[in-house]
């Protein structure tokens, strides 16, 4: 269980929103419909104790990256705070955010986009070092190959002075890792960084990502569509869907007591060993809807299997499920008022209004 009473927080989002206007047709603007936007993060709060992994799931549009982006700063929150080491990153100066930069870093899914082709990967891998902490050359290449070991790019001075085609898609990622921790950041913002390998090396990065969090004392926002992959290296777990956290907690709360029926349906999906901890939830039917006009109440209630009437008149908030501190779900039928509605509920009483 997570420790409440030593709260070490690195980061933290405040309701934290982000609205993208959607370009509206001559036609729309003549007849002076209001300006859409797609609400790809809508009031999201969450925190990330120092030394932690917090992972992020939930399907493809929930608002994972656009989180990631926001948390690093990459993108300005339409409303909400996001707080690093109880500084607010909303208000920094640019200079100030140059500054702050170093400490917070990025590894993205596709390790080709994210390094730069006529760049060697000593180059790349430094790029940072120099800029941020020393910038004498000598300096940067000795940090740049004390690096490339610790992520096993080795031999480091053959590598050191190759392009990112001629290395493999696990040497692209590890060249990728030895970038972000170059300059020796807290958070790492980690947005699929396995997703694109090949399965023969995931493990063996996930690994290494542990590894290197304990040498350098890292802090982790692990972002994934897949449970089975935020089992294996998160502590905690929140669960997005459609712009919205609706569950989070420690890694055995979400996956042995999952309240949210959204959680139930991600983890139904995943082939799970242990018996005891299979559900018989019906598999989620349905795509995701527009993030523009999402339903309303629970967002998920057009695609819940357990939806009552309260579920698309009300919204439902983030409440601690009883007995278990830190785990925090936002349905109506399994931590709300309306609990004895919820069929699975063995202290139903009352029948569900008609
Ligand atoms: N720059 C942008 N402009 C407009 N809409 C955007 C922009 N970036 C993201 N969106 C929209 O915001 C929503 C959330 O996108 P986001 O990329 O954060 O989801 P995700 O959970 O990371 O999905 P995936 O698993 O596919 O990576 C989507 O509806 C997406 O289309
Ligand atoms: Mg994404």
């Amino acid at each position: 269980m997570t420790d409440q009473t030593n709260h070490d927080v690195l980061l933290e989002m405040k309701d934290v929103k982000k609205h993208f206007p959607v370009k509206q047709s001559v036609f729309e603007r003549v007849a002076g419909e209001s300006q859409k936007a797609v609400r790809a993060v809508d009031g999201v709060s969450f925190h990330i104790n120092r030394g932690e992994v917090l992972g992020l799931a939930g399907e493809s549009g929930s608002g994972k990256t656009t989180i990631g982006r926001l948390a690093l700063r990459l993108l300005d929150a339409t409303d909400g705070q996001v707080i690093l080491d109880g500084v607010v990153l909303n208000d920094l100066s640019a200079e100030e955010l140059r500054r702050t930069r170093k400490r917070m870093q990025v590894i993205f899914q596709d390790p080709m986009a994210s390094l730069n082709p006529r760049m060697t990967i000593g180059e790349g891998v430094g790029h940072g070092y120099k800029i941020h902490l020393n910038s004498d050359p000598a300096a940067v290449r000795r940090a740049v190959l004390e690096i490339m070991e610790k992520v096993g790019l080795t031999p480091a001075d053959v590598l050191y002075d190759k392009y990112p085609h001629q290395l493999s898609g696990g040497q692209r990622q590890r060249a990728v890792i030895a970038r972000a921790l170059i300059t020796r950041p807290d958070l790492i913002v980690a947005d699929e960084p396995i997703a694109m390998a090949d399965v023969s090396v995931r493990v063996l990065l996930l690994d290494l990502m542990k590894q290197l969090k304990e040498e350098f004392n890292l802090t982790y926002l692990f972002i994934t569509h897949d449970l089975a992959t935020a089992k294996y290296i998160c502590d905690r777990i929140g669960v997005m869907y459609l712009g919205k956290l609706v569950e989070i907690g420690d890694l055995r709360d979400i996956y042995g007591n999952p309240r949210h029926p959204y959680t139930q349906a991600l983890l139904a999906a995943v082939p799970v060993p242990d018996p005891t901890l299979r559900t018989d939830d019906p598999p989620i039917r349905g795509e995701i809807p527009n993030a523009i006009n999402p339903p309303s109440g629970c967002r998920f209630h057009t695609r819940c299997p357990i939806a009552a009437d309260i579920c698309s008149q009300e919204e439902p908030v983030l409440r601690e499920v009883d007995g278990e501190p830190g785990h925090f779900a936002a349905c109506h039928l399994r931590t709300g008022d309306y609990k004895h509605l919820d069929p699975e509920n063995q202290d139903a009483t009352e029948a569900p209004p008609q």
